[in-house]
């Protein structure tokens, strides 16, 4: 049974999983604080945040929240979560709370119709960690505002995470933000009442399936129309057909969410890790050691912390950012079919065409590994689009190096935005290696470059500005890690 805090109130949907977390708050619940803007995850109008019950450093249960645009929230998706709208912070009485009254001291509202989205990436933005400049612009990078010009709403902002050192410094971080008013009372027992819920959620499945949650169930479970993990795409281009259909939710599955370290030094990913995860991943930062600053370029803070990595595999969009990155770094996808076996397949070989995969249309992706780079090896990854955040790529590329005495000794480059498919430039990447390190490899590199490509001109550039621009990106990897050895003035 489908089951959620919204707010104070411990609900029981009967819509389908794969209606909208949005549609069910505004139109069956009839709290109509959060509005409704593109209905495509872009404006930040819908956002709410979603509480995951989890435990701290010292065994505690503890709630985490993370912002998400509820029109891209599959309903499924909240199960077992609190879900919380601007209706659930705001104080009895009709006060503001301190986020709503940074916002009206700044003057970051004038028509209003983005603000409680505003309101609520902020305030998870006090609930959040370590409070930075940094951190708090970070969290309303997805929220677009089209009257105030961002300048308030930015004063807004470091005037909130400013007040949060004393958060900071106070023995109990979510008395304190309860004390002051950012959340009510009810947030403190929010713990108790999911652990409550999940251990009533395992109950009930282990008395359906005689067993345990996980793999049993999942390999009995019959076809669904629909595999499901975040949403952000699938509810974007076919939501009446989601709505309509019987779903499988991927979403937060325990076997379907991890990172880890394998014996053979490869790291394997679960399918439905979010975009996020990986960017909080320390194994990985301690492997990217810019992957906090590569993966911020991945559409926003609310889409991230809802997007699963193979939710931008089988998209299959020629500028998938995870697929460009994966790409460059040979991963393999392991794909299982309804009778649960098992094959493995480079990501490579994933393509076949124009949004054509070469999975059969029983199989899932299950997991994702890949070897990081090896020591003596970088990693880059650059991404060129009309704004730096919240947008597709006009073309995006990832390289993996290694430049030993002047010469390359590897290099593995992939492209997105300049075919049908995302690419991995076997051509160019060949023919890089063994070369001396130069601006003149780079140059006839880049010629390669145009060989192997074939963009074609749309909303995001000419084909001609396609192919200026991975000229350009294949220097940039070069320039990124060793700009010793290269003069900027000599590749232009
Ligand atoms: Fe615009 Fe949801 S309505 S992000
Ligand atoms: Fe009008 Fe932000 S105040 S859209």
């Amino acid at each position: 049974m489908l089951q959620f805090y919204l707010n104070d109130q411990l609900v029981r949907p009967t819509l389908r999983a794969g209606s909208t977390l949005l549609d069910y708050v505004r139109y069956h619940q009839h709290l109509t604080g959060t509005k409704i803007g593109c209905r495509e995850g872009d404006c930040g109008a819908c956002t709410m945040l979603v509480g995951e019950l989890q435990t701290d450093a010292t065994g505690q249960p503890v709630v985490r929240y993370q912002s998400m645009t509820s029109c891209l929230t599959p309903l499924g998706n909240a199960h077992g979560r609190h879900i919380v709208t601007v209706e659930g912070i705001s104080p009895q009485g009709g006060e503001l709370t301190p986020v709503q009254q940074a916002i009206v001291a700044e003057g970051g509202t004038q028509c209003g119709f983005c603000t409680p989205g505003f309101v609520m990436s902020l305030t998870g933005h006090c609930l959040g960690g370590t409070a930075t400049a940094e951190a708090g612009r970070a969290a309303i990078d997805g929220n677009i505002c089209r009257c105030t010009g961002y300048k308030s709403l930015e004063r807004a902002t470091d005037r909130l995470t400013a007040g949060l050192a004393a958060r900071d410094a106070a023995p109990e971080q979510l008395g304190w933000l309860v004390e002051q008013g950012f959340v009510p009372a009810y947030f403190r027992q929010m713990p108790a009442r999911l652990a409550a819920l999940r251990a009533e959620t395992v109950a009930d499945v282990a008395a359906r399936t005689g067993g345990q949650l996980g793999e049993p169930a999942e390999a009995a479970a019959p076809l669904a129309a629909y595999l499901l993990g975040g949403g952000t795409d699938l509810l974007v281009q076919r939501a009446d057909d989601v709505l309509a259909a019987e779903v499988q939710l991927l979403y937060g599955q325990a076997e379907r969410c991890f990172i880890r370290e394998e014996a053979d030094g490869r790291i394997r990913l679960g399918s439905a890790t979010t975009v996020e995860d990986l960017r909080a991943s320390e194994l990985l930062q301690s492997r990217f050691p810019r992957l906090r600053r590569h993966l911020k370029l991945v559409s926003s803070t609310p889409i991230r912390n809802m997007a699963t990595v193979a939710g931008n595999f089988v998209n299959a969009s020629p500028i998938g950012d995870l697929t460009i990155f994966f790409l460059a770094l040979d991963a393999e996808l392991t794909l299982q079919n309804a009778a649960g076996q098992r094959r493995q397949l480079p990501l490579r070989e994933l393509y076949r065409g124009y949004k054509q995969l070469n999975r059969q249309p029983d199989e899932q992706l299950t997991e994702i590994s890949f070897r990081p780079p090896a020591a003596g090896e970088v990693f880059n990854f650059e991404k060129v689009s009309k704004r730096t955040h919240l947008d597709i790529a006009s073309v995006n590329s990832a390289a993996r190096l290694r430049v030993a005495e002047g010469i390359i000794e590897a290099a593995e480059l992939s492209a997105g935005g300049v075919g049908p498919t995302p690419l991995y430039l076997a051509q160019t990447s060949a023919f890089l290696r063994g070369r001396v390190l130069s601006a003149d490899t780079l140059r006839a590199a880049g010629e390669v470059a145009q060989q192997e490509i074939s963009p074609i001109a749309d909303a995001r550039g000419t084909a001609e500005y396609k192919r200026l621009l991975l000229r350009q990106l294949l220097f940039a990897h070069f320039l990124e890690h060793f700009p010793q050895q290269l003069a900027l003035s000599h590749l232009v």
